[in-house]
């Protein structure tokens, strides 16, 4: 079973991707830590009746106790609310230090858990069980925890490495459509950033089949592991790269009443931006852009801007983002497929020429 062990000095983790995975969570979490308290499952209302009973009659089995809470489907269960009704309803349950969380579900349950069990008697340990494409090829795994507030998305937080991952590309079966297609501009984004091969594998992939190989995702999980041991804390540089397409992509997001852009949507506008930047200022080739923008295209995510979303608004949301911080422009950019860097080059006329040139086909 392809296992990627995520080699952090204090906090190594594997991460494991199996069909069928979720069946033998008991004895995967036995053989792979030493955890061996209670466990609080923390899953949403969609995913918790479909995969919450299998994953706790597989604990069962292996003896572990286990407690179920669950929060409304949906961006708004991440928040310092939701947080303090979860350790509440802990408390309530009987968890102490000695127990550890699951996170039963995509990036919004991860992130609200892996933040619930990072403040828990002043930290206790996590599992990431990831059921999105998002969650299971990026969210999952580096550790970033958090909330939203209500000045901003991810603002509250901390940086809290999972125990365990444990991926079972069997639960994307499930998804909307429409969910499980936004999640691939990571993937993409990932092929771009630092693996040109990876490109061609999901150039191969029909992107209505939500069958996906393990090792499509095993690959993916690859990419983001080897930059979160070089860069944990998004210090160096490194882990910066993660977020090309999501500074102007970001700003779109943030720019229209929340659901009317998934993020992977809002991401596919903002990568189709940073081709064009990379392409005025690293001189990268017209025919990567183009071939980056088709794969975009072939999983039906957007290239094209609404225009009823002004360029003015996108700039004022993109400049309030913590990407933002201190007024620094620091851009993510393409020298060429699979290598990329942070230019400090890209000005606030060149973002608002890319943002403009989203309007044409
Ligand atoms: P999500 O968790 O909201 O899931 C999307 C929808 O799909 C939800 O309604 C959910 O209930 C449903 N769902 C999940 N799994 C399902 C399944 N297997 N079958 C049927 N329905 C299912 O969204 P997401 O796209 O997974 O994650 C987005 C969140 O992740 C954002 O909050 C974002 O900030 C965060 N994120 C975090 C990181 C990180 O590094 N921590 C990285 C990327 C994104
Ligand atoms: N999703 C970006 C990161 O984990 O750094």
């Amino acid at each position: 079973m392809p296992t990627i062990h995520v080699a952090l000095a204090h906090s190594p983790y594997d991460v494991v991707v199996q069909n069928g995975l979720l069946a033998e969570a008991g004895s995967q979490i036995t053989e792979r830590t030493l955890l061996s308290g209670k466990a609080a499952i923390i899953t949403d209302s969609t995913v918790g009746p479909l995969y919450a009973e299998t994953l706790q009659a597989s604990l069962a089995s292996s003896g572990y106790t286990t407690t179920l809470h669950t929060v409304p489907a949906g961006e708004a269960s991440k928040s310092l609310s939701q947080t303090e009704e979860l350790c509440r309803e802990m408390i309530r349950a009987g968890h102490d230090r000695s127990s550890f969380v699951i996170a039963l579900g995509g990036g919004v349950v991860g992130d609200l858990a892996g933040f619930t069990a990072s403040i828990f008697y002043r930290g206790i340990p996590f599992i990431q069980i990831p059921t999105t494409i998002v969650s299971l090829v990026d969210s999952a795994v580096g550790g970033k925890t958090g909330v939203n507030a209500p000045e901003g998305k991810n603002l509250i937080g901390n940086f809290h490495q999972p125990a365990l991952v444990l991926a079972d590309p069997d639960t994307l079966t499930t998804l909307e459509p429409r969910e499980f297609r936004e999640g691939f501009a990571e993937a993409i984004k990932h092929a771009a950033i630092r693996d040109a091969d990876m490109l061609a594998e999901l150039e191969a992939h029909d992107p209505l089949d939500q069958i996906v190989c393990p090792d499509l995702i095993a690959r993916n999980i690859a990419i983001k592991a080897r930059i979160v041991e070089e860069d944990e804390k998004e210090l160096s540089g490194t882990r910066a790269l993660l977020n090309f397409g999501h500074t102007i992509g970001h700003g779109i997001e943030a720019s229209v009443p929340y659901g009317t852009l998934l993020h992977g949507e809002a991401i596919s506008l903002g990568i189709r931006a940073a081709l064009s930047l990379s392409e005025t200022i690293t001189g990268l080739s017209p025919q990567i852009s183009q071939r980056i923008n088709a794969v975009l295209a072939a999983y039906q995510l957007p290239l094209v801007l609404d225009p009823a979303i002004s360029t003015d608004t996108i700039m004022e949301k993109m400049m309030t983002d913590k990407k933002f911080a201190g007024g620094q422009i620091k851009f993510v950019l393409l020298d060429q497929l699979g290598s990329a860097h942070v230019s400090s080059e890209v000005t606030l006329d060149h973002i608002r020429h890319a943002i403009e040139a989203l309007r044409t086909e």
